[in-house]
């Protein structure tokens, strides 16, 4: 089958298309056949190693998994004999960053490891990127303890995950104000949001203050908007900061009884998949889809990618 193989840690060059064997389901597991993954941040950290930390997990000199690929949308193929939950023919969408495998045509995860039936009348290609950002978005969003009529600012809006917040943020029934360029104002006045545009205004010139900053692309900081936090407001970045101050401010806040920094891990357990899939399923959740490549132009994909000027989600046709 082919596949996206990369054998070294570095830029979008050291990814290549290779033919390799097909993988055969164990006992607990499913052999998918991928029809649309995404290009996304995950894929990029992990294939950069730019933050030395992830080498931890994946490899400390070389990539333990060569394909990566953490969102996918694709057929149920084949099940392992102890395989429960779903069977050939089974429509799923999944998020796995921890065994990845969706840049190739055929990929095999355990069961339980972040997969969902995709909605009713629900394309691979929308199907595909409903999990990366929305569950970074939602891990986040439940560590501030979010609730119903809250005052939220999602700094970053275009992104897979500020786009994703921006919309569980409305189906909590939170207040929000969304920043974005100029160029996206429109896209995201119409989730339903007030909007403010960063280059043409200071987001911090506002009387209102908020329960939550969201900083979904790391480009604000605390110290910017610790003056709009209220009394007990929470500041949470996707980001380390510079020289890593959001995890030192974290643990010097933890204590604090107003304005603090929360750096969570996030996590995705299968409540959050059914939590996302509701979503979508209701019409309240609709990934952002930006460009498409193919398979075969994937090292372009990644260039986009960390480019940082996608808007939510980049779509990878496996099957063109
Ligand atoms: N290391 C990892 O494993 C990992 C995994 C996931 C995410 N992350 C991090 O999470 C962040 C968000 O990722 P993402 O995939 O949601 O989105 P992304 O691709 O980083 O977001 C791109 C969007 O950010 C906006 N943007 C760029 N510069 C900005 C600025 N100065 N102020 C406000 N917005 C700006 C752009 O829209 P406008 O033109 O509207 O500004 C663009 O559409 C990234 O920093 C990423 O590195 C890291």
């Amino acid at each position: 089958m082919k596949a996206a193989i990369h054998t070294r840690y570095g830029p979008p060059e050291v990814v290549q298309i290779k033919d390799i064997p097909q993988p055969v389901p164990k006992a607990h597991e499913v052999l998918i056949k991928v029809h649309v993954a995404t290009v996304n941040r995950t894929d990029c950290g992990f294939r950069s190693a730019q933050y030395f930390v992830s080498r931890f997990f994946s490899g400390l000199f070389r990539p333990k998994r060569k394909t990566l690929g953490c969102e996918f949308a694709g057929e149920i193929v084949e099940v392992g004999s102890a395989v429960k939950k779903y069977a050939p023919g089974d429509r799923v969408f999944g998020f796995n960053d921890a065994l990845f495998g969706g840049h190739a045509e055929y990929m095999v995860l355990p069961e339980t490891a972040g997969l969902g039936i995709i909605p009713e009348g629900w394309t691979y290609a929308e199907a595909a990127p409903l999990l990366e950002g929305s569950h970074y978005a939602w891990s986040d969003i439940k560590a501030a303890n979010v609730q119903s009529g809250q005052r939220v600012m999602v700094y970053g809006a275009t992104g897979a995950i500020g786009s994703a917040a921006i919309q569980i943020l409305k189906h909590l029934n939170a207040e929000v104000t969304a920043v974005c360029g100029t160029a996206h104002v429109e896209t995201i006045r119409n989730m339903g949001v007030e909007v403010v545009d960063y280059q043409t205004s200071d987001f911090t010139d506002t009387p209102l203050r908020y329960d939550f900053i969201f900083d979904a692309v790391g480009k604000a900081s605390f110290g910017k908007c610790k003056p709009l936090l209220s009394e007990k407001g929470i500041y949470i970045s996707t980001e380390l900061g510079k020289r890593a101050e959001n995890i030192w401010y974290a643990i010097t806040t933890s204590r604090s009884a107003s304005k603090r920094v929360l750096f969570p891990l996030p996590t995705l357990s299968e409540d959050d998949v059914a939590f996302i899939r509701s979503l979508a399923v209701n019409g309240e959740f609709q990934p952002l889809i930006d460009r498409t490549y193919k398979l075969d132009e994937i090292v372009e994909a990644y260039r986009y990618v960390e480019s940082g000027q996608k808007v939510g989600n980049v779509l990878l046709l496996i099957i063109p």
